[in-house]
């Protein structure tokens, strides 16, 4: 039996991959791999291992395998729900330094990189080659092209482009073991076999790790167009939104944000929203340059009877990147604003937006704690932020915020959604699955997870509770 001991795990591995890959306990930058964009944690790993190929995260997943030791998967640690925390120590397997970007086809329309390669990056190797890769998560600065199929990231142009899996064609994955896997295909249509890609994309990391990605391409839109409407309040944004999607317009984008979400950015951005604006409506359209000036127009004038006090259209591309930046800036606006920010994206069927938000408007009107609301209106996922000055581990805020998030997901099932549109459920989030699936759903996924890592080893404690809930169906 291999010595167990941080200091151990980390030598063995240095022995194997070199000292510029290893990250030791005595390292300041370990830190960095104890947490990611959520509240949970530290976790301090006993070392972190900085792989550069697909040979080598087989190997890492050999050796864990073999000396039963915990790893946890991680790209470039922007999650919000504890995912790539290692919360039972080991090793964490970093893919950041996997950033090549080995293939942009415009004849087949597909794009093969390796999973630590920025979001960003991929959209703008697409764009330099007249093509568009759509989902765009607002970390898309930052986040990385694995950790989004991990996780199955959406984004704002979610709404008519749809999330990173309708984007994965195929996958390299390397199993617990040690086997490398490539499963899918670079095909637009395939329905050769049991969907495995559709499998691994938002297993986050527990069920293999990816090491090349093939996506999707589509010919770049030739024409966008951005709307900003300001509101009295939330209702009468929602009503406009709902007026929208009634009349038959498609934007690719459709965002919302509360006053306490639009105040806190205002000082980071170069964007200046209406001063009177208690609620925005970002809006944005693209297609052929002629119909969409008509749309444009008429998407405003929907708003301006639905009650918008004011409506405004980007006129430059600068106008129109600072009001995005604006826009991403909200949910890091909101963690530097707070010692603690906690950001749920609870998504509900469209025509239960308005009803969702008046629920939320009174959840936290019977509440102490301060919040803000925003996000991808249009696919009715709204991003609840919790946001909390106290220490919250006290246990008077600790029940306070508890009690919160389990009313705001238990109005959210009421409706007919689900507790998570795009962050994943990771660790934040998997002792609540329960109020949205049966105790025989989660059986099953069990046995699924059981049948890529019966040890437990792949990042072990995310996605499903720890024991199985002795409760009726
Ligand atoms: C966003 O839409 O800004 C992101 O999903 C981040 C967040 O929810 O805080
Ligand atoms: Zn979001």
């Amino acid at each position: 039996m291999a010595d167990p001991s941080p200091a151990s795990i980390a030598h063995r591995l240095e022995r194997e991959f070199g000292a510029d890959r290893v990250v030791h306990a005595s390292d300041d930058r370990l830190a960095n791999y104890a947490r990611d964009e959520g509240y949970e944690g530290p976790y301090p790993p006993a070392c972190a291992v900085l792989c550069e190929s697909a040979e080598e995260v087989a190997a890492v997943l050999a050796r864990a395998e073999r000396e039963r030791v915990p790893v946890t998967p991680r790209g470039a640690g922007s999650g919000m729900t504890g995912g790539c925390l290692p919360i039972h120590g080991g090793i964490v397997l970093s893919t950041e330094r996997m950033q090549s970007v080995r293939e942009i086809d415009e004849g087949d329309l597909v794009a093969v990189v390796e999973p630590g390669v920025i979001t960003g990056e991929v959209q703008r190797r697409a764009e330099a080659a007249g093509m568009f890769y759509p989902p765009d998560p607002a970390s898309l600065a930052f986040c990385s092209i694995g950790g989004n199929a991990a996780t199955n990231a959406g984004g704002p142009r979610a709404f008519k482009y749809g999330v990173t899996r309708d984007y994965v064609l195929g996958l390299e994955v390397a199993l617990v073991g040690g086997e490398v896997l490539r499963v899918g295909r670079r095909t637009t249509k395939g329905v050769t076999g049991y969907d495995l890609v559709g499998g691994f994309v938002g297993a986050e990391g527990t069920f293999g790790v990816i090491t090349e990605l093939t996506l999707r391409l589509l010919p770049n839109p030739p024409a966008v167009s951005t709307l900003l409407c300001a509101f009295p309040d939330m209702d009468t944004a929602a009503g406009a939104i709902t007026a929208l999607m009634g009349d038959g317009v498609r934007p690719r984008a459709l965002e919302i944000a509360d006053r306490s979400a639009i105040d806190h950015v205002r000082h980071r951005t170069r964007y200046a929203f209406p001063t009177g604006a208690m609620a925005i409506a970002l809006i944005e359209l693209d297609g052929d340059p002629e119909g969409l000036e008509a749309t444009s127009i008429r998407v405003g004038e929907r708003c301006e009877d639905a009650g918008a006090i004011d409506v405004r259209v980007a006129q430059s591309s600068s106008e129109r990147r600072s009001l995005w930046d604006a826009r991403r800036a909200i949910s890091p606006a909101l963690k530097e604003a707070h010692r603690h920010k906690i950001s749920e994206d609870i998504c509900v069927p469209r025509s239960a937006l308005p009803e969702m938000l008046r629920r939320i408007g009174q959840l936290a009107a019977g509440t102490d704690i301060e919040t803000a609301t925003f996000g991808h209106a249009g696919d009715g996922n709204l991003h609840v932020n919790l946001l909390i000055d106290q220490d919250r581990h006290e246990p008077r805020v600790a029940d306070r915020i508890h009690q919160t998030v389990t009313r705001l997901f238990e109005e959210t099932v009421a409706l007919g959604g689900t507790l998570s549109g795009e962050h994943g459920i990771g660790l934040a989030k998997r002792d609540f699955m329960h109020l949205e699936q049966s105790p025989r759903v989660l059986a099953w996924q069990r046995r699924w997870k059981q049948m890529w890592d019966p040890n437990e080893i792949l990042n072990p404690g995310k996605v499903l509770p720890p024991r199985p809930r002795v409760c009726a169906e």
